[in-house]
Parts: C-alpha cells; structure tokens; sequence
C-alpha cells in the first residue's frame, strides 16, 4: 500500500477509536519545540530547545540562525519527549506539524523532520496553523473549556478577535490593521534600550510603576474589533526623543506601566465590545502577549464583571511551545484529512474561516 493511502486508513481508524497520541512539533520562530499529547487536552511530555539567548545577541530573530539552530534541536528533542513520556515510538499515532505562519526557513526545517519521521513510521502527518495552535492552548489548560468562545490572539506576529464557533472553525471579527501588539511591546521596549525580548521584561519593568504618568494616544481604527499600533509606536518614539531633547529622564518602571496601559486598554476593551455584540458567554487568551499580567488581571476582571467566563492558559502555553499544536492536530485529525507529504511551509497562511 501507498504512504499516502496507509495514512488515510489510520486517520480512518483513529477517527472511529476517538483517541490519538499526537507527536507535536513546532519550528516557526526562535523556539524548536516538540510534545506528546493524548486525546488534544492531556500533556503526555512536552519539551522547548529556546534560541532567546543567541538572538538577544542581535537584538531579534535573526532567520538563517533560527534555521540552522532548529535543525540541531530536532532529534534531540525527540528522545527528550519520549523519555519524558516513559513512551516508546510504537506509542505515536500521528505526527502533527506547524506548516505556517512563520518564517519560511524556520518552518521548513520542521516541517520536513515531521514528514521524514511521518513517512518512515507509516504515520498521518496533521499540518497545524501555528495560530489555531495558540488558541488551542486554552484546550489543554482549561478541560471544561468547549466552543463556541471568543478569543483573542495575541503575539509577536498576529493580533486577532476571533469567534471559535467549533473545533477547527472560527470567524474572525478583528485584527491589527498595522503592527501586532507583540511588536509593540518589543519597539516601545527597545526605545527604552531594553534588551530583546522586550515584551516580557517591560510587563515586569510595568509592575513597579505609575501608569497614569506618561499619556499616550487613544488611537481610533475603521473596524469596531480592529486594532491599531503603529500610531502609539510612533508617539512613543516621538516622546522619548522630546524628553532626551529636553535634558529629561525617562522613567523607565512609569514609562513602562504607561505604554502597557494603553496596549492593554485596547486589546480588553475591543474584546469585550466583541463578545458582548456577539452575545458570547466566554472568552479566551492566546499567545505570547496572553502571558502579560496586566492583561490577564484587566480580562480577569472586566471580563467576569461582564458575567463572562474567562479563560487563559498558564503562561508556559502562552508563548510557543507544541503541546498547544499537539491540540490542535488532534481536533484537525478526528475531524479532517492527513496531509500530503507534498506540504509546503506557507509563511503567511491566515486563520482557516469557516
Ligand atoms: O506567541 P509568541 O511566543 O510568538 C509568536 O508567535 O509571535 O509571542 C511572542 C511575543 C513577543 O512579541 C513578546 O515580546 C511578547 O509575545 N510577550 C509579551 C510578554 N511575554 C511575551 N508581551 C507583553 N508582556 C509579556 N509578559
Ligand atoms: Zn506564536
């Protein structure tokens, strides 16, 4: 029998079992990272070979490294998950795989370990949206959690609303016109000459200050669920080489609580104005940004007060990891078809709509 042909048998076996034990993997930025995960929601093991340390050298990602780290990563990983798991690789049912959006040659290293290990095994190969991984994050920390809810995506690259109507369908009601709010976060953060990543270090830097005292902004977009940051971006750009003009000290911990205030403003409040037009009686975080923790205090509260039920993963499964892409794959595999070993990386796929 063709690969092609065994692949579609087991997918019609595991759909008729209901259960699946999914070998993640993830490669589309800096982090190489790999999982096992039962049935979408239970972390068998789940493992991340982080590249931060060589790429704060350059103050960002820097592709071709990435690449070439991600290549190193892999087969190490692998044993580090199988031993974690107590599994041998007689326990795999499927291979599931970030095929996009990322950056092309980051992606393309994993994608190709997954079919090649796909392949040799005679295993379906699940190709996973890296953003539909985020959000199914919320799966595996939340085992009650069910759609439809609302969610919003929040990362280095993507800024969205979107309505999870079911598993693997979803409906988007915003995203950034400009920027991501991650981006954000990292360009506010390096005006302040705080080392990459940004984001993390000013959501701590934030903890410490007043943010009433700088004012930025209320920048207003067409869309009534879109956001906007480049205009805040520039206006924090403009304002701190006003204030260094001026002989002024920026106050890091103020200035930091300040800018996070108003990112933070924007994304709860054009949620929430989401979900109460929607009449939606949930609602969730994802992505790297989800793991800010004025964020998750503000949608906490807001949120509840709203008579919401509120979900966020814990931060670990905010930024990339693969236990969130094991999630996914398992929803994508009981629900649609394996992927042919022909799968390309596409760098800039959106969120599959309905
Ligand atoms: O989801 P992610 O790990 O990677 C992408 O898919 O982009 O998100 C990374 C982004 C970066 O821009 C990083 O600065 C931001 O998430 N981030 C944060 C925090 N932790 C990570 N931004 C604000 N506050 C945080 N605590
Ligand atoms: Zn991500």
């Amino acid at each position: 029998m063709s690969y092609a042909d065994e692949a579609r048998e087991r997918v019609r076996e595991l759909k008729a079992r209901g259960h699946a034990v999914i070998l993640a993997v993830e490669s589309s930025c800096d982090e190489t990272a790999m999982a096992l995960v039962a049935d979408g929601r239970r972390v068998l093991s789940g493992e991340i070979a982080s590249q931060v340390d060589t790429h704060a050298l350059y103050g960002g990602v820097v592709p071709e490294i990435a690449s070439r780290m991600h290549v190193e990563a892999l087969d190490p990983l692998l044993d580090r998950v199988l031993a974690e798991a107590g599994l041998g690789m007689d326990a795999i049912d499927a291979v599931g795989v970030t095929f996009g959006p990322g950056l092309v040659g980051a992606l393309l290293t994993g994608l190709s370990w997954a079919k090649a290990f796909a392949y040799a095994r005679r295993l379906p190969l699940i190709a996973v949206n890296h953003i539909e991984g985020h959000v199914s994050a919320n799966f595996v920390a939340n085992p009650e959690l069910e759609p439809p809810f609302v969610c919003l995506v929040a990362s280095g690259g993507h800024s969205h609303i979107v309505s999870v109507e079911r598993y693997g369908a979803y409906k988007m009601l915003g995203r950034t016109t400009d920027d991501a709010a991650g981006e954000a976060f990292d360009k506010a953060a390096r005006v302040l000459n705080i080392p990459y990543p940004g984001g993390p270090l000013l959501d701590k830097l934030a903890e410490e200050g007043n943010p009433e005292a700088y004012r930025f902004p209320k920048i207003h977009t067409e869309g009534k669920y879109d956001f906007s940051f480049s205009g805040l971006k520039t206006a924090v750009i403009n304002q701190a080489h006003m204030l260094r003009q001026k002989g002024e000290e920026i106050r890091v911990a103020d200035w930091s609580a300040s800018l996070r205030k108003a990112v933070v403003d924007m994304l709860v409040d054009k949620t929430l104005a989401a979900c109460r037009d929607t009449g939606a009686k949930s609602v969730a975080l994802a992505g790297g940004v989800a793991s800010n923790r004025l964020l998750r205090r503000e949608m906490e509260r807001r949120g509840t007060k709203m008579g919401l039920k509120v979900y966020m993963p814990p931060v670990a499964l905010c930024t990339d990891n693969a236990v969130m892409i094991g999630s996914a794959a398992f929803y994508r595999l009981m629900t649609g078809e394996p992927a042919p070993l022909s799968l390309n990386a596409q760098p800039s796929i959106r969120l599959i709509e309905e």
